[in-house]
Order: C-alpha cells, then sequence, then structure tokens
C-alpha cells in the first residue's frame, strides 16, 4: 500500500516537472533546434562510419534478404526484442542518414578458419541488401558516388571489413575486396593479426605481440593508399595507430571510436594521437556506446556530444565523424536510442553554440574531404607508376596455431634437366 502511494507521488512529481513552463520553454526550444538541425542534415549527407546491420542480417535471417522486408524490423521477430536492433529502413530515412559505411565483420574465432569465406558472405548481402531495395540505397565506393546518390535522396551504401584477419595475410584478398566494393579495413579486430597488434594490448597486463606493424603490416598499408583504400584504426592499439599514421600517406580513419581522455578504455583515441590525426588530415567518427562513451552502461546524447567538445578542443572541428555502431553495440545512449536520432545529437550541439558549419563538417563533409584525400593519393601513385605490392608475408610470421588449416604457401618445384 505504501509502495503504491510512493509511485502514484513519484508519478505527480514527473507530471509536474514534465508540464512546468521552464520545461515547456526547454522542449520549445529543442525543438528549434531538431528543426535547424534537420535542415543542415538536408544540405549535406550525414555519413556514419560503422554499422553492422550485415552481422544482424547473418545471426537473425541467415542473410536471406531477398526474403527480408528490412523497412520496419520493430515488430519482426527476433528483431523486435533484440537489443542490438537500432537499424531499419524507416528509421534510417526518420534519422536523416545520407550515407552508411555497412560493416563486413566476421568475428576472431574465424582467423585462420573460414574467415575469408564469411567475409565474401558479408560483402554479398550488403550488396543484396541494395539491390533488394534500390529505391531507399544505391551502392557507392567514391565521395563522388556519395554525393551523387544524396543528392537522388539515396542512401550511399559503402563496405567496411572490420578486421584485418579477413584477408588472411594476402593482400591478393585484400585487392580482390577493394574490387568488390570495399573502402574501407579496420586493421584488426580483438584479436592480433600475424602484422599488426590490437587494442586489447594496451589494456593493464596487456602484452604486445607485436609492437604495432610488421614490416609486412606496413606493406599492408602501402597497398592500401595504392588502392585508395581507407586505413580504419579502430580497434588497434596505440602502437599500431603510431605506426599506421607514420607509413600512410592518404589521411586515416577512425571509423568507430570515441575520446580515451573522457572514458579510458582502449578502443578510444588517446590526445597524443589526436594530435597525428590532426597531422595527417583524418577524421575520428564517434562511437555511441556507454561503454566507450562514459565507460559505464549508461550515457545520453550529452555524453556523446561532450565527445564531441573534447576532440574539437584537441584537434580543431576538421577531424571528426559519427560512426555510432549501432547494431554492434548492446546498450545505447538516451536519446540516441537507434538510427532514427542521429538529429538529437546535431541539436544538441546546436544548443552548445556550434556553427551549422560545423555541423556539416563532422556530419559528412570532413569524411568526404578524406575520402577524396585517399582518392588522390591513390591516384598519384598510379601516375607515378607504382605497381602492386606482390609480396608474401614471410613464412616465419604465421604463427603455428594457422599452419594445420594451411596447405603452406607454394609447392616444391621438381627441377628437371629434361
Ligand atoms: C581506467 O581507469 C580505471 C580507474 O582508474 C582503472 O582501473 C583502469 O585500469 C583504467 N583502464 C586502462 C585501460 O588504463
Ligand atoms: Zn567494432
Amino acid at each position: 500500500m505504501k509502495l503504491i502511494f510512493v509511485h502514484l507521488f513519484i508519478l505527480l512529481a514527473a507530471e509536474q516537472i514534465r508540464s512546468s513552463p521552464t520545461r515547456r520553454l526547454e522542449q520549445f526550444a529543442f525543438e528549434k533546434y531538431l528543426t535547424r538541425a534537420r535542415a543542415v542534415l538536408d544540405r549535406v549527407p550525414l555519413i556514419d562510419g560503422h554499422n553492422d546491420f550485415p552481422m544482424s542480417l547473418r545471426d537473425f535471417a541467415r542473410n536471406q534478404v531477398g526474403e527480408l522486408d528490412i523497412n520496419d524490423l520493430t515488430t519482426l521477430e527476433p528483431w523486435a526484442s533484440s537489443s542490438s536492433s537500432h537499424t531499419d529502413i524507416n528509421r534510417l530515412h526518420t534519422g536523416k542518414v545520407g550515407a552508411q559505411f555497412w560493416s563486413a565483420y566476421v568475428g576472431c574465432t574465424t582467423q585462420y578458419k573460414d574467415a575469408i569465406s564469411k567475409t565474401w558472405e558479408q560483402i554479398d548481402v550488403v550488396h543484396r541488401m541494395v539491390e533488394a531495395n534500390p529505391t531507399t540505397f544505391e551502392f557507392v565506393t567514391s565521395a563522388q558516388g556519395i554525393e551523387n546518390a544524396f543528392s537522388q535522396g539515396k542512401i550511399g551504401s559503402l563496405i567496411g571489413v572490420e578486421g584485418g584477419h579477413s584477408i588472411d595475410s594476402s593482400l591478393a584478398v585484400l585487392r580482390m575486396m577493394y574490387d568488390m566494393g570495399v573502402r574501407y579495413m579496420t586493421m584488426t579486430h580483438s584479436c592480433a593479426t600475424p602484422w599488426a597488434d590490437n587494442s586489447q594490448v594496451d589494456n593493464p597486463g596487456g602484452v604486445a605481440v607485436h609492437d604495432g606493424l610488421t614490416p609486412f603490416g606496413k606493406t599492408v598499408v602501402a597497398e592500401m593508399n595504392r588502392l585508395g583504400m581507407l586505413i580504419d584504426l579502430s580497434h588497434v592499439s596505440r602502437k599500431t595507430m603510431r605506426d599506421a599514421l607514420e607509413t600512410s600517406t592518404a589521411p586515416v580513419i577512425f571509423s568507430h571510436s570515441s575520446a580515451y581522455a573522457l572514458c579510458n578504455n582502449t578502443r578510444n583515441v588517446p590526445d597524443d594521437i589526436l594530435q597525428l590525426v590532426v597531422a595527417n588530415g583524418g577524421v575520428v567518427m564517434v562511437n555511441f556506446f556507454p561503454s566507450f562513451v562514459t565507460c559505464s552502461s549508461t550515457a545520453t546524447v550529452q555524453d556523446v556530444a561532450n565527445h564531441m567538445d573534447h576532440i574539437r578542443n584537441v584537434a580543431g572541428v576538421d577531424h571528426i565523424g559519427i560512426g555510432a555502431d549501432y547494431n554492434g553495440i548492446t546498450e545505447v545512449p538516451v536519446g540516441l536510442k537507434d538510427v532514427s536520432e542521429y538529429p538529437n545529437l546535431f541539436a544538441e550541439l546546436l544548443a552548445r553554440g556550434w556553427a551549422e558549419a560545423d555541423l556539416e563538417k563532422i556530419a559528412g563533409l570532413n569524411l568526404l574531404r578524406v575520402l577524396r584525400g585517399a582518392e588522390a593519393v591513390r591516384d598519384q601513385m598510379a601516375a607515378d607508376g607504382v605497381k602492386p605490392f606482390d609480396e608474401w608475408i614471410p613464412q616465419a610470421d604465421l604463427p603455428a596455431e594457422s599452419l594445420p588449416c594451411s596447405t603452406g604457401q607454394i609447392k616444391s618445384v621438381k627441377l628437371t634437366t629434361e
């Protein structure tokens, strides 16, 4: 009985707060910011760096996109009751998403096993999702392509491969993935590849396997520069970040990482690295996962905006983007519950006094600049006659655990004098 009264009181008090004049005034002000935010996203494409919807397609629908209506996934099971289902076509439109890097992700357990075939399956499912929904999506592979799709009201759809284990240490596989439209590769996921360390080595007690990038890892960077594929440094160790920033002649991205100074998760970007990103001309696309935003299981749109403020203070507004990590994360900030709520973040920044021109940059212009920069490096290397890097990873760099699933690099050549 007592409990019921307490509940009633809380409800009444909440109602009081909701309808108080100040509260109504705040609401009115926020609506005005929201209207301006939406207008910004009408002018420039909102380009998100990382969405794991293809992983959901695999886990929830066995990649059977032909059978699936993805306009509204709020009532269809198992999507409806999943805590990591944040994306469908209706909500992408409400959220004013202009372009999306769809993640072709397969976990580290596939390394040295079926990583390549599963990655191809995830690349295939993005292509088929786009083909099955041609009035919504357009498959694009360039900055110009993003702009053309946006001007036709389509969501430009790009592919990022999440984890260097997906190429099985083969530059040939990397090149073929580029040919299938892949425009970034995250150098590692949560495991070392035979050529790069991942972020977990920076956790207390963590031990580096390579101390950053190996010589072959640097060749992977060079070949990505030559191809015009963006180097994504989310998930890698600090030393890998440094080595890649030193090696790359093109601007890099962090497709879904926030600021380490505000939350000391090693998935985030430390301030000293932010300085290097300025020199490199790259972009840090802020992740919305509460574990990376507040280092806890809860966060708000204001907390995410704090990361924007921090990166602006340290690196400047030219190096900020958005990589929410929807469908990959299991908790979401209040005010950014799914892809429909991006405009809230822009309204929050307007309320903090950010200029609309700056919002245009973080929405998409920064990423377009970076992609154009990588395309220019590709074109210059071609003009300079740089040939494909075709060395193989040294056999000695391959760990013993990779050997049972390998038939070896070459057949022994039978010498004959006949
Ligand atoms: C982050 O800070 C907490 C509290 O000081 C500490 O326990 C934890 O080890 C730190 N994490 C890293 C990656 O340094
Ligand atoms: Zn990730």
